[in-house]
C-alpha cells in the first residue's frame, strides 16, 4: 500500500446491530476527516444473550468482512464482542483492532474521585468480567460494582427512550448501584448513551457517566496520529452494511446517528 492511499483508507467499525452507530457518531465528531465502513450484524442480534462461542464466531466473520473492504483499522464498537472476542481477534489478525473496554475503563479510573466504579452492560459483558478485570489491572484497590441490564437494549430498540417504563426499569437496575455510593458509572453497552439522561437523573448529577464509545474514538485518534495515518479527506464517505434488515431498521439507525443514511444488506455467510 503506498503511504498516501493508506492514510485515507476507511476505518472499519462493527457491532451486533445498530447500537454501534453511537460509536460512529463519536468517531465522526472526533475524527471528521476519516471515512467509515460500518457493519451491523443484525442477523445475529442480540449478542448480549448469546454464548461466548457464538459471539467469537460472529466477531471473526465481521472482522474478515471489514478487512476485505480495505480498512486501515477496526473498532469493535460492541461491548459484548469487545469483552468476549477482542483478545482472540487481536491474536489472529495483524490489522490494528480497538475494543471499547480498555479506553472506557481507563477514562473511568481517571475520572473517579473515590475509586467506587459501577459498570452496566449486557448479560454476556457482565458475565465475562472483562471490565472488572481491566479496572482491577489499572487499580487493584478500586471498589467495582457490575450490573447486567438486559432489558435496556430491547426498550431502546423499541424507541422507548424517554418513557416512564424505561425510567422504572432503569430505577430497578440502578438503585442497587446507587446504594453502593458509586461516583463513576461506565455505560458498557452501545445502546446506553441513548438513555444517558435517564441514567443521570436516577444516579444523580454527581455521578460521572463514562461513554465507552467516546473513549475509543479518542484512543483511535491518538493511535492514528502516532502512526501518522490520520486521514485528510475533505469528503469522507460513510458506508453502512447490515446482515439483515430488521423491521424499522432505517428509523432506528437514523435515531442512533441523528441523520439520514443509506444502508445496504449483505451476506457474510
Ligand atoms: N452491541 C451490544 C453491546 O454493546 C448490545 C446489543 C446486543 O446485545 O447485541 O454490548
Amino acid at each position: 500500500m503506498d503511504k498516501d492511499s493508506g492514510v485515507n483508507l476507511p476505518i472499519g467499525v462493527f457491532d451486533s446491530g445498530l447500537g454501534g452507530l453511537t460509536v460512529v457518531r463519536a468517531i465522526k465528531r472526533i475524527l471528521p476527516e476519516e471515512s467509515i465502513i460500518y457493519l451491523g450484524d443484525t442477523a445475529h442480534l442480540p449478542y448480549g444473550t448469546k454464548s461466548s462461542d457464538s459471539i467469537i464466531k460472529f466477531s471473526f466473520a465481521n472482522t474478515k468482512f471489514l478487512i476485505k473492504q480495505g480498512v486501515k483499522a477496526i473498532v469493535v464498537a460492541c461491548n459484548t464482542s469487545s469483552a468476549t472476542a477482542l483478545k482472540k481477534l487481536k491474536e489472529y489478525f495483524s490489522i490494528p483492532i480497538f475494543g471499547v473496554i480498555e479506553p472506557g475503563s481507563k477514562l473511568a479510573v481517571e475520572k473517579s474521585k473515590r475509586g467506587k466504579i459501577g459498570v452496566i452492560g449486557t448479560t454476556a459483558t457482565i458475565r465475562s468480567k472483562a471490565y472488572q478485570r481491566e479496572l482491577r489491572s489499572l487499580n487493584p484497590s478500586l471498589d467495582i460494582y457490575a450490573k447486567a441490564c438486559p432489558l435496556f437494549v430491547p426498550l431502546i430498540e423499541e424507541g422507548w427512550v424517554d418513557n416512564e417504563v424505561t425510567y422504572k426499569v432503569a430505577e430497578i437496575y440502578l438503585n442497587e448501584l446507587k446504594r453502593h455510593g458509586i461516583d463513576t458509572l461506565i455505560l458498557g453497552c452501545t445502546h446506553y448513551p441513548l438513555i444517558k439522561e435517564t441514567i443521570q437523573k436516577i444516579m444523580g448529577k454527581d455521578v460521572i457517566l463514562i461513554d465507552s464509545g467516546e473513549s475509543v474514538a479518542h484512543w483511535l485518534k491518538n493511535f492514528l496520529k502516532k502512526k501518522k495515518i490520520l486521514a485528510k479527506n475533505k469528503n469522507p464517505f460513510y458506508y453502512y452494511y447490515l446482515t439483515d434488515f430488521p423491521q424499522r431498521f432505517k428509523k432506528i439507525a437514523e435515531r442512533f446517528l441523528g441523520e439520514k443514511i443509506i444502508i445496504k444488506k449483505i451476506n457474510i455467510g
